[in-house]
């Protein structure tokens, strides 16, 4: 069952319904969408076969999910975390999961996403992050010297709500890591980098 089964988006959706009604905060749907897509076209361009995804902060896994029907789509083995403060909404996304039957390696782990990441032996190929705002930086410290050259972070809450603290991130990447950066102007703006530097090969 790939994305385009509308069987399948309905569940997604049904979920998406679940956690707004049990007051579990979440991305906008358009912006899976948006993870869909980002993580979907790094898979297929790098040609990357397995590997790990890092969803910092995942909640009950709404947006872990749209990652993870990029793996399934895209055909590769790459190895899903999602880390979160609340197991009682990690177990959630887990029951999720097995109800979708699907066949990807997927993960959770309860703490502090920035002390899990530092402690995180795999490279990374993608991370999204969407933890407290002001802490975007120390995530990325944390794990930036084990993203795959070519590897991609996106950052939630980059325009809405507005705080200083995105300013500060957006800064650090382009600035300080000099990592190409950039916003996608989504509901609350998703903060889009590609790590620089080393050999990417692309497969087009
Ligand atoms: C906006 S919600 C995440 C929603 C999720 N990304 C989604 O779209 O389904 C933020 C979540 O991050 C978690 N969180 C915030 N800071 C964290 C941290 N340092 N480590 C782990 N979880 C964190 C909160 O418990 C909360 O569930």
């Amino acid at each position: 069952m790939d994305l385009r089964d509308t069987n399948l988006l309905r569940v997604i959706e049904k979920y998406y319904e679940k956690c707004n009604y049990m007051g579990i905060p979440t991305i906008r749907w358009s912006e899976g969408q948006i993870l869909y897509s980002v993580t979907y076209t790094y898979l297929v361009l790098t040609g990357r076969r397995e590997g790990y995804i890092v969803d910092a902060g995942a909640g009950a896994g709404f947006s872990t999910i749209w990652m993870v029907y990029a793996v399934v789509d895209a055909g590769t083995r790459h190895s899903i975390l999602a880390i979160d403060y609340y197991k009682r909404n990690l177990d959630m996304f887990k029951e999720l999961v097995e109800k979708l039957g699907l066949k990807v390696n997927v993960e959770t782990r309860v703490g502090d996403a920035c002390q899990i990441l530092g402690e995180y032996p795999e490279e990374v190929d993608v991370l999204f992050i969407d933890v407290e705002k002001d802490r975007y930086i120390e995530c990325v410290e944390a794990v930036k010297d084990r993203i795959k050259p070519g590897g991609i972070i996106m950052a939630h809450n980059m325009l809405f709500p507005y705080t200083r603290s995105a300013e500060k991130y957006l800064n650090y990447m382009s600035r300080i890591l000099g990592w190409k950066t950039t916003v996608i102007p989504s509901e609350m703006g998703i903060g889009l980098t590609v790590k620089s530097g080393g050999t990417v090969c692309l497969r087009i």
